[in-house]
């Protein structure tokens, strides 16, 4: 029996790459998804007995795209798809399973897992935790190849550290973990197969607008502007020295350092009481936070106001006895138009606010501010890696289409909305850029300001 394929130059550029760590990574309609489900199929043929995983974030997605293309793809003859548990087992012994990871911590239902290959399809999808995790659950004494090949556009969630992890180098390089990767390039144009079959899909990207057709088209992973704060870091070689990284090791607040308390209320949709404390310098640490959410993306916890008052309160009795808090509040929690106003319910239980300032663009350059890294690495806000939903939602807001300046409202922004609540509290003034001149007095008193070039 046989089975014939025919793959671009690029795709086969991904079948035969070995690197411990391999992108095959730009535009959309390469035939990056393809290549994924026939590397797939030929590891399993050549290993008998491997372990694979194949990865996309959500199911329906997988669904619709990886699952189908395999079923129509591998031979009947060799293997049998099991619904049920979402793999198909080979006569051989191989076996392709396929997950997703909708909400960050649903990578622990791999846990005690183990594969030999594991396949994410749009890595930018997926969070760095996510990844790193995953990277974990490679192991195993047989002779197969231990690989991650993955696939993606630029762009969403996880750009920013999809690029840092993979984008700048020239063929198979060794990075600072010993291990081997490597970046293919996919664009558009390599895949014949599409330009035959629709003729009009290059029109169709070329009329998006500019950002997306850059990434989506060109594959171009420099000019990906759709996520807010692409300058958070979480770099965890810095959680201890505090260097080149907002997240950081938890360590006890001194008593002496001001607190706040700031609350974006939520009920459908998620709320978030996060606990900032301030440091002799000014900067800012998120250092505890209560997220009221199901664990589905932006899924609220349908608490009523008494019991997240309560839950404050409770937290506030065993954990900050004898501390004095300032409390912050979207201001429309003071809203009377329904009836008695959240914050007055909140007040009954003993959870005091006042109302914060909502000026959104202010708010939000307040936060690039403290973002913003020194000299020596240190930035104006740290957030403790136990504030788990804030480090998840913070990188993942993306620009609104309609008002480019603002952040798109349909993210879950909840953390961040009491973030801006907090920071307008305690504003602070953006870094002046380097004086690159001085002024000179001239004969006649005027003041001329003398540009210094470099020499
Ligand atoms: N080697 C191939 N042979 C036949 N069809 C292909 C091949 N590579 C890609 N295609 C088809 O081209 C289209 C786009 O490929 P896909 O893998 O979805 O691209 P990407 O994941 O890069 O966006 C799909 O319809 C896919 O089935
Ligand atoms: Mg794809």
């Amino acid at each position: 029996m046989e089975l014939t394929l025919t793959v671009t130059k690029k795709q086969k550029s991904f079948l035969d790459a070995t690197a411990d760590e391999v992108l095959y990574g730009g535009a959309a309609g390469g035939g990056k998804s393809f290549g994924q489900v026939v590397d797939a199929l030929l590891y399993a043929l050549k290993y008998p007995g491997i372990r694979q995983l194949i990865l996309r974030r959500t199911f329906p997605e997988l669904k619709r795209s990886l699952i189908l293309t395999s079923l129509s793809l591998f031979p009947k003859s060799c293997c049998r798809y099991q619904t049920a548990n979402h793999r198909f087992v080979f006569l051989n012994g191989s076996e392709i399973e396929f997950g997703y990871c909708d909400s960050e911590n649903d990578v622990t239902q791999y846990q005690s897992a183990e594969y030999d290959v594991i396949r994410f399809d749009e890595l930018t999808h997926f969070t760095e935790f996510q990844y790193r995790y995953l990277l974990s659950r490679i192991r195993g004494v047989n002779g197969h190849p231990k690989q991650v090949k993955s696939t993606s556009n630029p762009g969403g969630v996880g750009h920013q550290w999809v690029k840092e992890r993979f984008i700048g180098h020239e063929g198979v390089w060794t990075a600072e973990d010993g291990r081997g990767r490597v970046f293919i390039p996919a664009t558009v144009r390599d895949n014949r197969f599409l330009m035959e079959a629709d003729p009009t899909y290059i029109k169709r990207l070329e009329q998006l607008p500019d950002q997306e057709k850059r990434a989506l088209l060109y594959g171009d992973w420099d000019l990906f502007e759709g996520q807010a704060f692409a300058e958070f870091r979480n770099l965890r070689e810095g959680y201890e020295n505090r260097i080149g990284t907002h997240v950081i090791a938890p360590f006890a607040i001194p008593p002496h350092w001001r607190r706040f308390r700031s609350f974006d209320f939520g009920y459908a949709k998620p709320f978030a009481v996060q606990w900032w404390a301030i440091d002799e310098d000014g900067r800012a640490y998120l250092y505890r936070q209560l997220y009221g959410s199901t664990g589905k993306p932006n899924e609220g916890l349908r608490w009523t106001v008494q019991q997240i008052g309560r839950e404050i309160a409770t937290i506030e009795a065993r954990y900050e006895a004898g501390q004095s808090i300032t409390g912050i509040a979207d201001p429309s929690i003071w809203d009377t138009s329904r009836g008695e106003s959240v914050a007055e319910m909140l007040e009954k239980v003993g959870v005091y606010f006042e109302p914060g300032d909502n000026a959104r663009l202010a708010g939000k350059m307040q936060l690039h501010y403290r973002l913003q890294f020194d000299e020596s690495g240190f930035p104006m806000l740290y957030v403790f890696e136990t504030c788990r939903d804030f480090i998840r939602t913070l990188p993942a807001l993306i620009y609104d289409k309609h008002r480019p300046e603002d952040i798109d409202t349909n993210g879950e922004d909840h953390d961040y909305d009491a973030c801006r609540y907090f920071l307008m509290a305690n504003p602070i003034a953006a870094k002046r850029p380097k004086p690159c001149g001085h002024f000179e007095t001239d004969p006649l008193d005027r003041k001329v300001w003398v540009i210094d070039l470099p020499k």
